[in-house]
Parts: C-alpha cells; sequence; structure tokens
C-alpha cells in the first residue's frame, strides 16, 4: 500500500532522538513499495543529528557544499564528491565504496547525502549496494533536489554518457529540505527548480499554479512562507503519482511533461536541464492547443509563468536533430513517442503522438 500523509510536527516512535516539535515546519511521509520516507520541509541542517540512528555515520557531499556548510555538519566522517554530471558515474561511485572499506564502515553504518540532485543521487545509489544495503538519508540544498531529484526513490549514475543508466529504487529514510541553505544557491540553479515547480503545477495543481502567479515577488526573494509552499505541494504531487506507479509503468510518465522535447533540447543545444524542459513545457503546451485539448489562453498562461520565473519559453534548436534525438529517447512506442499533453491547467495526459504530427509541429515550432 502507498499513500502520503501530511502532519504537522516531529512525534515520535520514528525518530526516537527528535525532540522538539518545530512549529513553522511541514513533515510529509511517503510510502513507497521500496520503503518508508519522510520528508521535512523547513527543518535545518544543525537539526541534522536528530535524524541519525546511534553509531556510526557517514556524509557524502560535493567540494562545494562541503566549503559552503562543512562548519555546520555533525562531526562524523565525510567522503567528498567533484561537482556536476561528470562526477556522476561509477568511478565516483568506486570512490566512495573504496573509502567506506578504508573508514570500516560496516551494515549499521548511516549514511547522509548532503547536496543536490547529483550528491542525492550517487549517495543513495551506493547506501543502496555497499554490503547489498545500508541505511540512508539526504539533506537536500538545492531547490531541485528538494521539489523533484529526493523523491520518488530513484537512486543512479550516468554510464557512458547516458544519464542514469545504471541506477536502483530505494526510498531514503527521511530528507531534510533546509530552506536557509537556498539562500546561496546560484540564480540559475533556482531557476532549474521553479522550472520543475512550475511543470508540478501544470500537471496536477491548479491551486499551486495559481499561487506561482501571485508570489513572484516572494518566490524571487526566498520568502519561506512561498518556497516552503512550493517545495510542500510539489513533494505531495509527486510522491502521490509516484505511490501510484512506483516503477514509472503509466501514471508517473507525468512527470516528464516538457522532458520530452526538453531532452532533446538539451542535448542538442547544450541549454540548462530547466531551461530546456521550459521550452519543452512551451511546446507540449502548443501541441495540446493544435490538438484541441487546452484553450489558447490556459497556454498563454502557462508562458507567461514560465517567463516570469525567469525561465525561456523558446530555444531555437535544428528540428532534424531535435527529432533524430527523439527518436533515440526511450519513451518511444511503436510508430508513435510517448507525449505529456494537457487538457487544462493541472490536469496531464499521457498520449502515443505520431512521429509525422510531432515532425510537422517541430518544423513550425519558433
Ligand atoms: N532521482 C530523481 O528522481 C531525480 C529527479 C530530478 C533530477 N535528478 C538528478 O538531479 C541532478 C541535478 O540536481 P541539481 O540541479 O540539484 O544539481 P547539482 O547537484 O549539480 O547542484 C547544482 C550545483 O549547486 C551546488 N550547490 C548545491 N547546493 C548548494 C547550495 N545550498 N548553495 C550553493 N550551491 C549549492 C552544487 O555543488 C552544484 O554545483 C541531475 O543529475 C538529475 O539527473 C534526479
Amino acid at each position: 500500500l502507498a499513500s502520503v500523509v501530511r502532519c504537522g510536527t516531529i512525534d515520535n516512535d520514528f525518530f526516537p532522538n527528535a525532540r522538539k516539535a518545530y512549529g513553522s515546519m511541514k513533515t510529509l511521509d511517503v510510502n513507497g513499495g521500496t520503503g518508508h520516507s519522510r520528508i521535512l520541509v523547513g527543518e535545518r541542517l544543525a537539526n541534522l543529528p536528530q535524524y541519525l540512528p546511534p553509531g556510526r555515520t557517514v556524509i557524502v557531499t560535493d567540494t562545494i557544499v562541503r566549503k559552503l556548510y562543512e562548519t555546520q555538519f555533525p562531526e562524523v566522517d565525510m567522503v567528498t564528491v567533484g561537482v556536476g554530471e561528470t562526477a556522476k558515474t561509477l568511478a565516483s561511485a568506486q570512490d566512495i565504496y573504496g573509502a567506506l572499506i578504508d573508514l570500516e564502515a560496516d551494515r549499521t553504518t548511516f549514511i547522509v547525502g548532503i547536496g543536490g540532485g547529483i550528491v542525492c543521487d550517487i549517495t543513495g545509489f551506493v547506501a543502496s549496494t555497499y554490503l547489498r544495503g545500508v541505511r540512508f538519508g539526504f539533506v537536500a540544498t538545492t531547490l531541485l533536489a528538494q521539489v523533484d531529484a529526493s523523491v520518488g526513490g530513484k537512486n543512479g549514475v550516468n554510464f557512458r554518457g547516458f544519464k542514469n543508466m545504471v541506477g536502483v529504487f530505494n526510498q531514503p529514510e527521511f530528507v531534510i529540505c533546509d530552506l536557509e541553505m537556498l539562500r546561496t544557491l546560484p540564480r540559475s540553479e533556482r531557476h532549474s527548480g521553479f522550472a520543475e515547480i512550475i511543470k508540478h503545477a501544470a500537471i496536477g495543481d491548479s491551486a499551486l499554479f495559481d499561487f506561482m502567479e501571485r508570489n513572484l515577488h516572494g518566490a524571487d526573494t526566498l520568502d519561506a512562507s512561498v518556497i516552503e509552499r512550493f517545495v510542500s505541494d510539489s513533494v505531495t504531487l509527486k510522491a502521490d503519482i509516484v505511490s501510484r506507479d512506483e516503477k514509472e509503468a503509466g501514471e508517473r510518465r507525468k512527470l516528464n511533461f516538457g522532458h520530452t522535447l526538453g531532452h532533446a533540447i538539451e542535448r542538442t543545444t547544450g541549454v540548462s536541464h530547466g531551461e530546456a524542459v521550459a521550452a519543452g513545457m512551451v511546446f507540449a503546451a502548443d501541441l495540446s492547443v493544435s490538438r484541441g485539448l487546452l484553450d489558447r489562453a490556459e497556454a498563454d498562461r502557462l508562458s507567461a509563468l514560465i517567463a516570469a520565473y525567469g525561465l525561456p519559453v523558446s530555444i531555437p534548436a535544428d528540428p532534424t536533430a531535435l527529432m533524430a534525438a527523439l527518436r533515440r529517447d526511450k519513451k518511444r512506442a511503436g510508430e508513435g513517442i510517448h507525449f505529456v499533453l494537457l487538457e487544462g491547467l493541472g490536469k496531464a495526459v499521457v498520449l502515443e503522438i505520431p512521429v509525422a504530427e510531432l515532425e510537422l509541429a517541430i518544423s513550425e515550432r519558433k
């Protein structure tokens, strides 16, 4: 059975060391087939020790996060990985295995990944495979990691240039989302997070969509109540979808909204993931309009929101190269390509689109 439960305070039997109830913190419980995860939105890095089981803990982090926040880490052993997609490899995983062996980490060792999506993905993968699996948790330090990467139990590394080719499904025991840590995040990284939040609103939460429209200033200044809502609503929506389809057999595909063309744009132009997804969402919304599924006015609202959050509504790219990249996409099935379209703001549908129709739409793309 899978479910998402909202609760307001830390009790508890789940984390016996957590002593206090934190007024402004929101906790969300995610029960998936591969385990139970507690997402703590608004909790602070400084309180991490309260969530650690007795015994040995090893921290995995990257060089940038370490430099910025090491003084706030608990005094435990630490393994540091490099930064960027090129560090998300089996070679980095091997380095961490080696360090764990040198540290004589055993099955009772608890591993905490402190960082963005890359650190979380590698840490979850290493913890799930070292000694056939040890317990682990995350402190998610980027907006993207808080709203997306830390929820859903996907862990893994890139291989031969293909993203996330090798990995496992497994839930972290907890994810601390320290909203204050987002203040040191470069603006471009913030925008990547906004792109995924807009995606969540567009596919399943029209109230969040309205809220994003009304709270641009709060988002820009990282107002705690605004960001808390962005993170907790995103986590709730993603956890709800994932709990119904953990291994991506159907419903979970909706989370690919904007990503099918987005990945092709990212690969062929080299723009950032968030920018490519933003342009991909606009394309998917336009396709939804031309199929008669979505009102033009709603598609325009989506484009306006994307632009307001500092993201591009279009990225020029060679149509032939885009089609070649799309054809290679793993979501291709039969004569068509699985595409997530909108039937309204907050309502997504997954359809198989004929290749010829996509070719035409891409050639007409501005
Ligand atoms: N597992 C999943 O379900 C899932 C979902 C979405 C994305 N991902 C993965 O997440 C990765 C992208 O994650 P990301 O966008 O967090 O990138 P990232 O982990 O590379 O972090 C971005 C940059 O910000 C730095 N950083 C992290 N926290 C910081 C802070 N608080 N202040 C200043 N700098 C900070 C990092 O060192 C890095 O340079 C991709 O590899 C993607 O495949 C996984």
